[in-house]
């Protein structure tokens, strides 16, 4: 393999009139590099300047024939370095901070002087140099940066409480850098050093020293910074000729809880102490997506191996009518439907409680199982990667309607797809009488978890369907709230991820997403309405695949095609037209469709979409709709027939479907199809009107002073 060179780089080393800095320096002169040698030539613990330290390294370069500028500056004016590199060399590429001083004492005789210059050499120094030199490696694309570290930072050192503290803040420094620098191919690593210097001559044992020689670790810091070496965010130990890499391990750690509604008390916490701590199986963590992760308040308790419910055993589940109501505002049912009444109101002639409230004992149980985690023979699968896939959900027996359930898991199957494992667990969910009353089948995915030389395929999940191939025979439209899945949680599924912003955005989305469940729980109450005249007894089974997510206030549209009593469906987001439910079916006892499944079998129109998005616009900045003033009554046809009326009332801020009290100052008259383009600023609306696509009567000159308003739904 070819020699490593760094032609044409400009390398910074501080502190390089002595000790390692100094190597570095005359290893990267050696190989091309163009150095700047930055030294203060202070003394050993700060006092005092000399220019002779980085003179005497610069001439010993030039002597090999390298190229070197010395720089004096300290540290702490990091960007005055910088500038020496920019001057004399037009550029830089690497950024060696090594620069370093000791002030050792006792913790308790520490001084504020004491404390405050080795920060600021170390930390600061650090700092500056390298937000200096940040902007310039943004701009050419590649920059390497060395931060140095010591094992008094990672383990402590006694006499050192100010360095080790110091030496600890570069690698919270370097961690972030990393991240933030890594896809400009940016990287910054940590060095853990131990040579033989003028910093260790009086610490390291005389035998020791002399074997602890700089030159055995400056190679492992002239990779790190080699434009071919892609370690980022590393700290890396060295010393005599040996390197090794340090990360973060966790134990396995120990559920505080059996159940969710269990407190956590300290004296549960003394009795697992043992557990808690002990080390003897880690868990590698890489990230702050590791350690914290998408899942981590519901399932933080079910990292231990040895606590909570083991495979096939049970898990209680206790609730009354308030939780049935809460779970059906949770997948929008609304007292504005009157139908809907009964699952809203506990003294309802009719209460009822929707089918697929029978999920959440199930997603409890599961939460509450170690399963899932041991599902892999000899591995831990990691539950902050777990994705839910599957979800099908079968009722056997009567529903109580409060009390308390018991449910029983078992992983039936778990595949190896090579990029994760498909793990298939089914649940059982029992009266107090244990008799079964609803079966669950939950199928995740593992991301990461896979290649353990399982089975590819497997028998036991119970298969989606392909919806039939014709148009749906209904499709109903419901506008999610923007506090959705705020309200959904509640019952049971807490992951942040559906609430927190910080914690969606580590996960990878822009914001908050919605519980697919709350998704399947919204299209099942709308095929009950269309299909079973909203009666919950006619509900026999669902299946559904997760395909995308849902964000709280978006549109969805169930599409529903019958046949017998199966109803297949997909849901799908109207501003976006992906689907997010596929592959899915309701089963019915018996179809019951009057008189409730013609009223709602309307022909769905996209521009209800626009107008759901202008309410929402409205509502947000009612006085922007004020300025624009005027009442307008909007007609929406379909296949040249009258569909739909919407009326404006932007005088008053409010937009709403049906016809205005008042006389319209203006009334338009447009097509669904044409409406969308309009929105889309596929239309112009003075052509579609030339054109007679759009049609307006009344006050011709308030119509355009809509224009705003609509372009602004261009977005959709
Ligand atoms: P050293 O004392 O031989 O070299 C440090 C150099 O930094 C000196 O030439 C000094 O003049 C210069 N310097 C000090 N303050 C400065 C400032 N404000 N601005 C510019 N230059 C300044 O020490 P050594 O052992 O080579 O240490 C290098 C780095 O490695 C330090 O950060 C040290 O904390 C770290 N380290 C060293 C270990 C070792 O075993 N030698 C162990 C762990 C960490």
């Amino acid at each position: 393999m070819s020699d490593l060179t760094f032609d044409g780089k400009i390398a910074v080393v501080t502190g390089a009139g002595a000790g390692l800095g100094r190597v570095y320096a005359l290893l990267f002169a050696s190989r091309g590099a163009k150095v700047v040698v930055n030294d203060l030539g202070g003394g050993r613990h700060g006092e005092g300047s000399s220019s002779k330290a980085a003179d005497i390294v610069v001439e010993e370069i030039q002597r090999n024939g390298g190229t070197a500028v010395a720089d004096y500056n300290s540290v702490v004016d990091g960007e005055k370095i910088i500038k020496t590199a920019l001057d004399n060399f037009g550029r830089v590429d690497i950024l060696v901070n090594n620069a370093g001083i000791l002030r050792d004492k006792s913790f308790a005789k520490l001084s504020d002087a004491d404390w405050d210059l080795l920060h600021a050499v170390h930390v600061k120094g650090s700092f500056k140099t390298t937000q200096a030199a940040f902007p310039i490696f943004k701009k050419q694309g590649y920059g390497r940066i060395i931060m140095t570290s010591s094992n008094s930072g990672l383990y402590g050192n006694f006499g050192q409480a100010n360095y080790s503290a110091a030496k600890m803040a570069l690698v919270g420094l370097a961690n972030t850098i990393a991240i933030e620098g890594g896809r400009n191919n940016i990287y910054c690593n940590v060095i853990v050093p131990t040579a033989a210097s003028r910093l260790t001559e009086d610490i390291l044992p005389p035998e020791l020293f002399t074997e602890l020689k700089p030159e055995l670790i400056a190679p492992v810091v002239a990779y790190l910074c080699h434009e071919s070496c892609q370690e980022n965010g590393s700290i890396i130990e060295s010393a005599a000729g040996w390197a090794g890499k340090c990360t973060i391990v966790r134990s396995n750690g120990c559920l505080l809880r059996t159940k969710l509604s269990d407190k956590v008390t300290i004296e549960v916490v003394r009795d697992k102490w043992d557990k808690i701590t002990d080390t003897s199986k880690v868990e590698r963590i890489n990230s702050i997506q590791d350690a914290t992760g998408a899942l981590v308040t519901s399932l933080e308790g079910l990292r231990s191996k040895q606590e909570g419910v083991e495979e096939g055993e049970t898990d209680n589940y206790e609730f009354n009518n308030k939780d049935a109501i809460l779970y059906a505002l949770g997948v929008g049912a609304s007292v504005a439907k009157p139908e809907e009444l009964k699952f809203l109101y506990e003294l309802h002639d009719d209460f009822q409680i929707l089918p697929t409230f029978y999920v959440l004992p199930a997603l409890q149980a599961v939460y509450m199982s170690n399963a899932t985690q041991n599902a892999i023979p000899g591995k831990t699968v990691s539950l902050e990667r777990i994705l839910h896939g599957e979800q099908y959900l079968e009722i056997v027996g009567d529903l109580p309607q409060e009390g308390a359930l018991v449910s029983k898991t078992k992983i039936v199957e778990v595949l190896d797809k090579g990029s994760g494992a498909v793990i298939v667990t089914d649940i059982e969910i029992c009266n107090e009488n244990g008799e079964l009353i609803a079966r669950n089948q939950i199928v995740t995915f593992a991301v990461g978890s896979g290649k353990f030389g399982g089975p590819r395929t497997g028998t036991k999940i119970i298969p989606c369907q392909n919806k039939p191939k014709r148009n749906p025979d209904i499709s109903l439209v419901q506008k999610t709230s923007v506090d959705q899945a705020a309200i959904y949680r509640l019952s049971g599924d807490n992951n942040p991820l559906h609430i927190d912003p910080n914690m969606a955005l580590l996960s990878g989305f822009d914001q908050p997403i919605l519980h697919g469940l709350c998704t399947l729980g919204f299209s099942v109450r709308l095929i009950l309405a269309a299909f079973a005249s909203y009666d919950t007894s006619l509900f026999k089974a669902c299946k559904a695949r997760f395909m995308k997510p849902v964000i709280p206030g978006q549109t969805l549209r169930v599409n529903m095609w019958r046949e017998n009593n199966r109803v297949f469906f997909e849901t799908v987001v109207v501003e976006n037209n992906s689907v997010v439910i596929g592959g899915a079916y309701v089963d019915l006892k018996s179809v019951s469709m009057q008189p409730l499944a013609n009223k709602l079998a309307t022909p769905e129109l996209k521009s209800d979409a626009i107008f759901e998005f202008i309410i929402d616009q409205v509502k947000a900045d009612p006085n922007k709709a004020k300025s624009v003033g005027g009442l307008f009554l909007y007609n929406i046809t379909k296949d040249k027939k009258q569909a739909k009326q919407w009326t404006m009332d932007l005088k008053n801020a409010k937009v709403y479907e049906g016809t205005p009290e008042g006389k319209p100052n203006t009334t338009l008259t447009i097509s669904d199809e044409d409406f969308i383009l309009l929105a889309e600023g596929k239309l112009n609306p003075q052509t579609a009107f030339m054109k007679g696509k759009l049609k307006i009567t009344g006050n011709i000159m308030l119509a355009q002073k809509l224009a705003p308003l609509l372009r602004a739904n261009a977005k959709l």
